[in-house]
């Protein structure tokens, strides 16, 4: 049913925890089953690149193991160009998902945009195509 790759992000998640100070903090909650996400960014303040980026997760297997790779992916990015880690991305990153797990793997995008906003509404800056947290 799992692909190996969602099944080792599964049992060995990367990046679970939390981040001191973040520069950025996003929490959502998914209204299909009440399962809930939040993401840390720490952001670079000149390059605006993710530095580090963390997540906690009361969240099933698909959830932890679709957040723990949205996390490698965003590291290194910029703000900016965060915003093409999409659940697409990140599903297609883990040779998919069955498809009643597809909106576990919505957690993750919409808790990393929620952090994304958390950080531009600090530093008041715009960030193209970012869309307030629901
Ligand atoms: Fe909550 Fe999946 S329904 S863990
Ligand atoms: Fe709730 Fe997966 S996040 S079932």
């Amino acid at each position: 049913m799992y692909s190996e790759k969602v099944m080792d992000h599964f049992t060995n998640p990367r990046n679970v925890g939390e981040i001191e100070d973040a520069s950025g903090v996003g929490t959502v909650g998914n209204a299909k089953c009440g399962d809930i996400m939040r993401i840390y960014l720490d952001v670079d303040e000149d390059t605006k690149v993710i530095k580090d980026c963390k997540f906690k997760t009361f969240g099933c297997g698909a959830a932890v193991a679709t957040s723990s790779m949205a996390t490698e992916m965003v590291m290194g990015k910029t703000i900016y160009e965060a915003l093409q880690v999409t659940n697409k991305a990140v599903m297609e990153a883990l040779d998919g998902l069955p498809p009643v797990k597809v909106h576990c793997s919505l957690l993750a995008e919409e808790a990393i945009h929620a952090a994304l906003w958390d950080y531009a509404q600090k530093h008041n800056i715009e960030i193209e195509g970012l869309k307030p947290p629901k």
